[in-house]
């Protein structure tokens, strides 16, 4: 079957039944009732390498549009939201549907602020791992452990999942946090009620309370990162959510999955890049130039649903920007800015999310490990917001899959089969 960009249909549980089935089962009804038609749905809808063009759900959280460099949540612009929310307004948003009024937003704050501090058992795996584990992985261990202890941890349903929801993302940020003390042997900084979450993030992981400009760029970083329709990890958090398992075990996915360097492990590997370049003291403009020459993917451009600059990229720009004049250290913004030129002029490809994060996170002197995890505490956000979407309207997401391989093939006794393993033995 050849493959597709086109958006060809949405089949709800990503189901596209064969004809033959469906047209099998009209045979098998009695005469006087004359069979049905094959329902449009149930015919296979095309494949796209990785899922590529296909449409499998449908959403009333986040809109883009990838040739225009659109994305809304909840049908506001982020335009509209980076410069005047915050992340827990956003957060209320993706979760509610529209805007909190002022009573809503003090009350949702409130609520989350004193979900921060982490359940005993989950600190106790966190203590036990810190030393010895990446960030990421850390983080989905500990999130798995958040279920440890709750007598609904089997249990869903709007009320379950959202209560779930508040604790989780209130207690990631923590995780985070504590990890990083705990792994550099510094004590635990406890989070303060009276800060909003994004300074309360800052405020546990380096000890002092950031200045406003720190905290509002950090706020603006966590609302652009909070959704983005059905990207990997918020699909993995979807199929899992589908069949019926936990909110834990959902978001333990969704992390597993933000982790990979195409996905959310980009923002790192652009750091890396950055300093790469420094080092080499070349040109950023030969430097793409080489490297694309050698088909190496430059991490922080391409994506698979914008074909122009994603509008994120345009906020963490200014980020970037004002977070470099602020730190007098503007090198990896100018650096990137030639970065950027070059890749659009050599390879026609745009800067995605994590291109600018990188800069903004460095300057505000956030090792680089964190900014993975650093994605996971704001995109929680929008993972949730899906399982609660999944789990309100649910049917099990079970794609097809088009088999290239051999049928009809005969068991043999293993004493007569000739291959690979025995050359191997023989060659030994
Ligand atoms: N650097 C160089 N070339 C890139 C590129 C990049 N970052 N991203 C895409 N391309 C090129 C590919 O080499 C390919 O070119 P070709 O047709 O000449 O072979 C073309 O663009 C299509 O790329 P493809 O990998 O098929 O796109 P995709 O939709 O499968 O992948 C990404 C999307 C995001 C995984 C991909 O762009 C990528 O690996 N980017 C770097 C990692 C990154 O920043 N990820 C975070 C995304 S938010």
């Amino acid at each position: 079957m050849p493959g597709t960009k086109a958006s060809e249909g949405v089949a709800k549980g990503a189901e596209a039944q064969p004809r033959k089935v469906a047209e099998a089962a009209a045979a098998r009804k009695p005469q006087a009732e004359p069979a049905a038609p094959a329902p449009a749905s149930k015919k296979p809808i095309g494949m796209g390498k990785g899922l590529e063009g296909i449409i499998a759900a449908q959403t009333s959280i986040c809109f883009i549009d990838g040739e225009k460099g659109i994305l809304s949540y909840r049908g506001y612009d982020i335009n509209e939201l980076a410069p005047h929310s915050t992340f827990e307004e956003t957060t209320f948003l993706l979760w509610e549907g529209h805007l909190p009024t002022r009573k809503e937003l003090e009350a949702f704050k409130a609520e989350l602020a004193s979900r921060r501090e982490l359940p005993p058992i989950a600190f106790s795996v966190l203590a036990q791992v810190a030393k010895s584990m990446g960030p990421m992985d850390a983080l989905r261990t500990v999130v798995s452990a958040l279920a440890a202890g709750r007598n609904d941890a089997d249990k869903y349903s709007v009320e379950v999942d959202r209560e779930k929801a508040i604790e989780t993302t209130a207690q990631m940020a923590t995780i985070v946090a504590y990890y990083h003390r705990l792994r550099m042997d510094r004590e635990i900084v406890h989070p303060d009620p009276k800060l909003g979450h994004a300074a309360n993030f800052l405020y546990m992981l380096t000890g002092k309370k950031p200045t406003p400009a720190a905290e509002r760029a950090f706020d603006v970083a966590l609302v652009l990162h909070a959704d983005h329709d059905l990207n990997a990890s918020t699909f993995s958090a979807r199929v899992t959510a589908a069949t019926l398992a936990d909110y834990h075990g959902a978001i333990t996915s969704a992390v597993g999955t933000l982790k990979g360097p195409l996905h959310g492990g980009a923002n790192i590997e652009v750091m890396k890049v950055l300093l790469e370049i420094e080092a080499s003291h070349e040109d950023p403009t030969d430097w793409v130039e080489h490297q694309l020459a050698k088909k190496r993917k430059i991490p922080g451009f391409g994506h698979r649903v914008y074909k122009t600059l994603d509008p994120r990229a345009i906020h963490l720009e200014k980020l970037s920007k004002s977070l470099g004049e602020q730190a007098k250290d503007t090198k990896w913004y100018n650096m990137s800015l030639k970065l950027q030129k070059a890749m659009k002029e050599q390879k026609g490809i745009d800067a995605n999310v994590d291109f600018f994060s990188a800069s903004s996170y460095y300057v505000m002197g956030i090792p680089l490990d964190l900014y993975t995890p650093i994605f996971a505490i704001s995109r929680v956000a929008g993972w949730s917001a899906h399982i609660l979407e999944q789990h309100g309207d649910n049917r099990l997401i079970r794609p097809l899959s088009e088999f290239t391989g051999t049928l009809g093939k005969r068991y043999v006794p293993i004493e007569k089969r000739e291959g690979p393993l025995v050359a191997t033995k023989k060659a030994n």
